[in-house]
Order: C-alpha cells, then structure tokens, then sequence
C-alpha cells in the first residue's frame, strides 16, 4: 500500500492536505521544526488530532554518537505516537541504525545521497530509506536515477525496505519517482499544492458550470 507523507510542521497544511488526499502522516528534521517554530509537544498532538493515532510520524534525532542517537531513539518511542526514528546515514547513523533494529525501533535513514549510501543503509535493517531528489540535483548528479537504482537493488536483493524520497523542488521529480516504483514519497505543502492545481483544469471545471447553468438554472442534475 503506497504511504504518502507530508514534509512540513505546518498543521494548517497538514489539516488542509489530509482532508482531500489519504496522507499516512508526517515526515520533520531538525529544520523543519526550527523553522515552524515549534517542539513535538506543541506539534504532536495537533498532528495526531487530525491525522488520527495510527498517523506514522517521523522525527530526526540530532545526536552525533551512535550510542547517544540510541538513547534518543528509546526516549521518541516512549511518546504516545507511532513515532519512525529518522537517523541520518553516516558512519555512526549506521552504527546507531543496527542498534535500533536490535531493539525492533522502526528506522529512516535520511540525508541520502548515493545509491552505495542508501544500499548500505538498507543493509543495515533501515525500514525507510530518504533520499534528497533535489539536494542529488543540486550537486549536478541524478537525484531520480538514485531513487531509479537503489528501488531496483532493494527489489533484487529483496530488502523490507521501503524508499521514501524527500527534497522535491518541482512537480516532474515526484513522477520521476513514481516512475522508478518507490512505494511510498513526502511532499512539501508547496509540492502538494502544485500537483492539485494543473492550469487547465480549474477552467474545463468553469467550463462545465457554465454550460450547465446557462441551460438549466439552478435545477441540480437528479432533478433535470
Ligand atoms: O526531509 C528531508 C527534506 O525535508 C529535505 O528537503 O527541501 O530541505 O531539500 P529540502
């Protein structure tokens, strides 16, 4: 079942998104949260209110040792939330990624940038794998030929994990990754936005009251 997730703290988005698409929950990092200003215990709760208590949520632990993200790790699973630990994938993200799956804590490696990066991630038992599509992009590399490889790796050695790309700037990222088979993606309220509202639609819409009111009125379709 595809999962779609939201990128943002926004909880204005979040209500707005979640009422017109079935969004699985919420993706954060440290600088989402910064910048919306705001904790988990002012953010949370509010999430869990409008995306129900089964929303999955993922939130990034800001440690730099394996043993201290660990520590954090146990402390975001004590919180009544169906809370994902979002490591980033380096050398001790790896080392703290074994130690939670040792403990059955359900992991996302972010901050990917290289298919071998999120191979080894998921070697090493990651549920989730966040590559940057845009950030890929930005260093002159092919960030949907990174979700492209690494979802055909993970199908051949048959991986529980999951591909879960961040980092969209445009609407033809989110249908490069879609192309490529990932099974789940976050969306910046921007990028959710843009993909409910090609052009042409809102007028062929317009097009169709108009036709209908000029010849009816009022009178609704069950009544003509
Ligand atoms: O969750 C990671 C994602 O938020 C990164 O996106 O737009 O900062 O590249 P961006």
């Amino acid at each position: 079942m595809f999962e779609l997730y939201l990128d943002t703290a926004d909880i204005g988005q979040i209500s707005r998104f979640s009422a017109c698409l079935p969004v699985r929950g919420i993706t954060t990092n440290p600088s989402i949260l910064a910048r919306a200003n705001t904790g988990l215990a002012a953010l949370l709760p509010g999430v869990a209110e409008v995306l129900g208590e089964k929303a999955r949520l993922h939130v990034q632990v800001v440690s730099e040792n394996a043993d201290a993200m660990l520590a954090e790790a146990i402390s975001l699973r004590k919180l009544p939330y169906n809370i994902v630990v979002k490591v980033p994938a380096t050398e001790a993200g790896f080392t703290a990624i074994r130690k939670m799956k040792a403990q059955h804590i359900p992991v996302l490696a972010t901050a990917i940038y290289s298919v071998q990066q999120g191979f080894l991630a998921a070697l090493c038992g990651a549920d989730y794998l966040a590559p940057y599509v845009n950030r890929i992009d930005a260093t002159g590399a092919d960030g949907i030929g990174v979700v492209a490889d690494l979802q055909a790796l993970i199908d051949r050695h048959q991986f529980p994990a999951r591909l879960l790309p961040a980092s969209f700037k445009n609407t033809q990222q989110v249908l490069g990754v879609l192309r490529a088979g990932v099974s789940a993606l976050t969306l910046p309220a921007e990028i959710a936005e843009e993909m409910l509202a090609h052009p042409a639609v809102q007028p062929a819409v317009d097009r169709f009251t108009h036709d209908w009111h000029t010849f009816f009125g009022q009178t609704l379709p069950h009544d003509s």
